[in-house]
This record gives structure tokens, sequence and C-alpha cells, in this order.
């Protein structure tokens, strides 16, 4: 039985069915771009790093590398030193001579009603220009300066990403999701000057007034320290108003409006080392703190160009769509910087799946003729819940399937196969992290069989470890789970945390480091705070993140986060935010709130926690449920134990308790959520067993 305290990650004997092998359909391996087993020798160990050389070779530089990997100040690793090029030169630019009339984006409004809009390459490249002469001539931007983008997915997001890239601006974008609040703490953090909006978009059939949020964006940087000098808007329909929230004079702007003095201007792609930040991505960690994620271009940039083409099986003709956020890492590479670097067509979506049923995304895919179709487990299964006989009614044809983000259920993964893909797709499963960049665990789709509910082996040029607590490798088919490491830099590898080193060597490094003075990269393995196993045939199972966050619907959420949010209500005097199992959305915090004394109306504060949340974070956020309890299980030394609280939302085994300071309370707790009868235990998810291991 578990005791309070640490739980060892390899006490954990995870005992899976071993699924079967699915070979690729024979149709997808006669056209597919990765046939050739010699590249698995061409990646070897013995070839690293030279062989990532590959990748940087499918791209247009304007310098060719001196070096392809320097590691003199480890972990902070260099690719391609001395190489010289642009992001948005390769997206855009390098595509006109052949493809200028091939469309780029194509993107498809909420509204069926309401036309889908196509830009080529050439009308991207007038755009990208013209957007990015505004960003130089009239907000005075230059290469190293940061913008943050609270943008929501419609196609002047990738287009003000581009020209950013174009000038060496670094672009930070907020999820459109995410709150006014959020988008101005990430916006200090990064020294934003200039915030770029959207008036207004539709979602599930609503229009949400986006502007509101500038308004709390730049009062909440202001608080911080920092004055958002411009707040640039987009309108989501040219000439209307669709928000209610008033302009500021003197510092909001339409583009619309800006644009129309710099028609047909041309800016040159400012020419970056391959070491120049592209782009900062704020993600959680176990702190309240989100941290900005810093990637590079020349290495990113190579890497998730190879990963789109060999792991995406994207070619020129296809029409490829993945169905994520932009303001997600899954939507910078695979929306936007793998697949247009490729010149393929690539297709956005501004709403959600289910609207406005089931069958939306199927109708989109036949209209379009989408061939390659990328999504989470969580929309697969609202789509299967929602409409599990819909895909059969249209008539498309995926040649390759994507799922990522967050660990899928055989039975969903089958129905995924079966019958989104009418058993003519190859599924890749891919493992990833906002700090990998691109795909470290994959099928080859090709090459490799698929096994439903694992991520398969790594990735080509990738060596991933099983580490357990103490730092042994736990060997495949051990049948042990232990954490995730990966023993070898790579090209998209995050390069720090923004303008935290410290914090970023800690994070990612402390754990496995075996020589802080050593300047060998074996020495310096990432540690990448997910637990998995490996099987006997190399193929890694993920079993979900070992510390502080909670996987939501594939979305990262600090535990942390959430429970400063919760203290902004006043009433509350303790608050402990655990993950509970939801069907559709992988995970859902549930919050556990202790009051100040003389509080009574529970029902009150409970409505304010999840405003506050909402407002603090975003929807995304909103708890399951809030329990307000008098008081939470806490240790001797007065650490609460959130691993208890977990336990207790998912029907699992608390444990031995009787080392708490205030034992009592655990059943007091679990009479008032589960009730006063006796339930059945269950044995629950392995990440819900490991959840407070590092507490
Ligand atoms: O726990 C893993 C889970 O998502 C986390 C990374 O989240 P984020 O940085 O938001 O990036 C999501 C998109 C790459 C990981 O630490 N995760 C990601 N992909 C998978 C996964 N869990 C299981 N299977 C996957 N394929």
């Amino acid at each position: 039985m578990a005791t309070v305290g640490r739980t060892e990650t390899t006490d954990i004997a995870v005992h899976w069915k071993e699924e079967e092998y699915i070979q690729p359909p024979t149709t997808f391996v006669r056209q597919a771009n990765l046939v050739d087993p010699a590249i698995v020798d061409r990646f070897r160990e013995e070839n690293f790093p030279d062989c990532f050389q590959e990748y940087a070779e499918m791209l247009a530089w304007d310098r060719t590398w001196d070096t392809v990997l320097d590691t003199s100040h480890p972990p902070f690793w260099k690719w391609f030193v001395g190489g010289r090029l642009n992001a948005s030169y390769n997206c855009v630019d390098r595509h006109l001579a052949r493809n200028k009339n091939k469309a780029a984006l194509i993107f498809v409004p909420e509204a069926e009603t309401e036309p889908t809009c196509t830009l080529t390459y050439q009308e991207l490249f007038v755009r990208v220009n013209e957007v990015a002469a505004v960003l130089r001539d009239f907000c005075g931007l230059k290469s190293g300066d940061r913008v943050t983008i609270h943008m929501p997915m419609i196609p002047e997001l990738p287009i003000t990403m581009l020209a950013c890239a174009r000038l060496g601006v670094v672009h930070s974008v907020v999820f459109g999701g995410f709150s006014g609040e959020a988008a101005g703490l990430r916006a200090a953090d990064s020294d934003s000057r200039v915030m770029i909006y959207a008036d207004a978009y539709y979602r599930n059939g609503k229009l949400i007034d986006h502007k509101a949020s500038a308004d709390i964006a730049v009062r909440t940087a202001a608080n911080e320290g920092l004055k958002v000098e411009k707040v640039l808007v987009w309108r989501r329909r040219d000439g209307q108003d669709l928000s209610n929230t008033p302009m500021v004079p003197g510092r909001d702007y339409y583009m619309e409006e800006l644009l129309k003095g710099f028609r047909r201007v041309r800016v040159d792609p400012v020419s970056v080392d391959a070491e120049h930040p592209l782009f900062l991505m704020y993600t959680s960690g176990s702190t309240g703190k989100p941290k900005g994620c810093q990637h590079g271009t020349g290495g990113y940039l190579a890497y998730v160009t190879g990963t789109s083409k060999y792991y995406q099986d994207i070619h020129p003709e296809d029409v490829y769509w993945c169905m994520a956020d932009i303001g997600w890492i899954t939507g910078h590479s695979y929306i936007v910087y793998g697949p247009l670097s490729l010149g393929a067509t690539t297709v956005l979506y501004e709403g959600v799946p289910t609207y406005p049923d089931a069958g939306r995304p199927w109708r989109i895919a036949e209209q379009l003729d989408v061939n390659i179709f990328h999504t989470s487990p969580t929309a697969i299964r609202m789509l299967r819940k929602a409409g599990p006989d819909e895909p059969a009614k249209y008539n498309y044809h995926f040649k390759h399937m994507t799922t990522v983000g967050e660990p899928i259920e055989p039975e969903t993964w089958r129905w995924y196969h079966e019958v989104v893909g009418k058993r003519e797709a190859a599924i890749v499963d891919t493992w990833w992290q906002t700090e990998t960049g691109g795909f470290l665990i994959t099928t080859k789709p090709a090459i490799d069989p698929m096994k439903a509910g694992s991520a398969g082996p790594a990735a080509l040029g990738i060596f991933p470890v099983i580490f357990d607590e103490d730092g042994r490798e736990i060997p495949a088919g051990a049948g042990r789970a232990g954490n995730l490491g990966i023993r070898n830099p790579w090209p998209s590898i995050m390069q720090t945390i923004w303008k935290d080193d410290e914090r970023f060597v800690r994070q990612y490094y402390a754990k496995f480091c075996r020589d802080p003075k050593s300047t060998d990269w074996r020495d310096w393995p990432y540690f990448a705070a997910d637990g998995a196993m490996l099987a006997a045939d190399n193929y890694y199972r993920i079993l979900g993140r070992v510390d502080d966050v909670i996987n939501v619907a594939g979305h990262r959420l600090g535990t942390k986060e959430i429970e400063s949010a919760c203290l902004t209500v006043p009433q509350v005097a303790e608050a402990a935010v655990v993950p509970v199992v939801d069907e559709i959305k992988g995970r859902m915090p549930a919050i556990y709130a202790s009051l100040k004394p003389g509080v009574t109306d529970g029902r009150q504060v409970s409505e304010q926690i999840v405003a506050a949340v909402e407002t603090m974070i975003g929807k995304i956020a909103r708890p399951k449920g809030v329990h307000i309890v008098p008081d939470l299980p806490k240790t001797r030394s007065g650490k609460i134990m959130r691993r208890i609280l977990a336990a207790i939302s998912n029907r699992m085994e608390t444990g031995d308790v009787t080392t708490l300071a205030n034992p009592e309370i655990v059943e007091q707790i679990r009479k008032q959520v589960q009730g006063e009868g006796p339930v059945e235990l269950q044995e629950g998810p392995e990440d819900l067993k490991r959840f407070g291991e590092q507490e």
C-alpha cells in the first residue's frame, strides 16, 4: 500500500495488454516520402549530430552553417552555427518561382454560410510584406523586439507571425481562448510594446468580443510595469465593427486602416543567425508563472520541415488539415512553419469541431478534399460521442492521420482508425512538447507498424531513455514505468526559458545531469516531466505528466496557476487543485478550497472561484468541481497533500493517512465528495497514481 510521502515511480508496474500491430495500408506505403529503411542507419547515434543536416538541407540558407552542433556551453546547444536564413522567406518567397498560384492557406470560417477563403502563395507573400511594413515603419519594430499576438484562428494570425519572422521580430502568440489577464502577463514577461488583436471571432455559433481582452491585457501589463504602446486590431470582417469595445485613441489602430498606407510595399526578409529566436511560446510548468519557451530559427525550422515531410508525409499536392489552434505549439510547428516551409496547402478552421453538428469536420474534409488530417484525442472522443456514424456519410479519404497531445485509449484509437480513417490511413501518434518544438516519438508511417495507444519508437536521430528515480535506466520490456528523458540534443529543442537561463537548467537538466562541468552532450539528458514505459519492441507508451501539470484536452495547465487564481477570491484561505478524469477531455481540474473564518456562504464563494479562474486564465481552465471543505489534508510540516485529494476525486485508494497532521479530515472530505455510503474504489490511471509525487 502506498504511504504518505513520495511514491516511487518505479514502484509502478504496468500491466497493459499488448495491442496488435497494424500495418500501414499499401496504398499509403507506395506513395510515402519515407520508405527507405536505410534512413534508420543514416540517423544512427554514430552519425549524430551530422545526420540532422538532412533536415537543414531542406531549407534555403543565405549562408551555410560552419558547425552542425556546438556543445561548448551546455545545456545551451547551438545548431547550424554560422548559418543565416529567414523563416518567412523559407515559408513564402521560395515557393513563388514554381508555385505562386498554389493555395497556401485555406481558411474555413465557423459559419457554414460564410465561404472559405483561399490565399495563394503570391497572395500570402503580398500580405506578409505589407504587414511587415506596418510593423517596421509604423510601429518601429526591429529584429529581436518582441510582439505579443493574442488572436483567434483567422488567416491574419499566420500572416502576422510570418510578418514578424520576416523582420526577425520575435512573436509570442497567446492562445485566443486565454483571458486578457493571461495575455497581459505574458506580454509583460516578454516586454512586448506592441500587442496584436482581432476584434472578434465566432465560436460555437456565438460572436466573441475579443477586443475587450486587449484592454484588460494592457491594464494587466501596466500593473506588471510594462507600457504597451500600440494595440493593432485586425477586423474579422473588413469594414465592419464586430466588437463593442471602443478603440483607445493614440493606442489602438485598425490594421485595415494602417495597411492603406503600405499597399504594394515590399520588405526584404532580414537574414538572421540560425540561433536568432523565432518565437516564444508560454507554457505551464510546476510553478505559478508560465515560462516563455524560446525557440530559435535554423534548428527549429529545419526540424519541423523534416518531420512534416517524413512523419506527416506532406507532398506538394496534398491538402493538409491540422485541427489544432495556432495558439499552441502544434499549430506553430504543424499548421504554420512545417507545412508552409514545404510549400503545402494548409487548412485553418476557425471554430469548434462539432459546430453546427458532429459531421462538420468530415464535410470540410470532403469539400476541400483533405487527405492528411491531424487532431487530438479529445477532439476524437468528442466527435465519436456526438456522431459515431458521421464519417461514413461523407466522401473523403485520408491517407494519413495524426493524434497528438494526450494519451489515446486503444478503443478511441480504433474508432479513429476504422471509422474516421476508413482503414485507409496510416496513423501516427506523435509524442512531443512545447519545449521540444517537434515530434520526438512517433512511428515512421510507411515503415513501422501502428500499435493502438502507443506513441511508437523514437523519431530519427532521437535517443530517449527511461530512468528510475535514482537515474538508473529501465530497460525495454521491464514492465515498469519511469521518467522519460532524451539523451541527446536535437535541432528544435527550446533554447532557454525567456530571461531565465537558471530555471531552464534547473527544470530540464538538473535532474539527470551527470556532470555539470561536462561539455559532452552525453552527460546532459533532457528531463521531459512525463512518465512512460518502454515495451519490448521499443515502442513507448506515454503515461502523462509527473509534475504539477494537468493535461486538459491536450492543453497544459499548471495546478499552481489555477490555485493562485483561486486565492484572488478574498474569502478563500487555502486552495488545492487536482486532476480528475473526464471521459472527453482526459483530465480536468477539481478545486478544493477552505475559507477564512466567519465566511459561511460556500456556494457564492464557489461561483466566485470559477469566475476568478476564468478571468485569470480562461474558460479552458474551468473546473469540473469546486469543493468547499473545512480544512485541507496536510503533513505535520503544513504541506497540502494533493495526492490524497486527487485520490478522493477519482475514487482511488487514499493510502495510509495516519501520519498526517489532520487525518480525520480525509474521511470528512471523502464523504462530502463521494457521499455517505461506501463507494467502489478504482485502480485509477497511471498518471493519477503518480500525481503529487514531486511534492
Ligand atoms: O504529457 C505529454 C502530453 O502533452 C505534454 C506536452 O504538452 P504541450 O507542451 O502542450 O504540447 C502538446 C502538443 C505536443 C507532454 O508532456 N503529450 C503530448 N503528446 C502526447 C502526450 N501524451 C501522450 N501521447 C502523446 N502523443
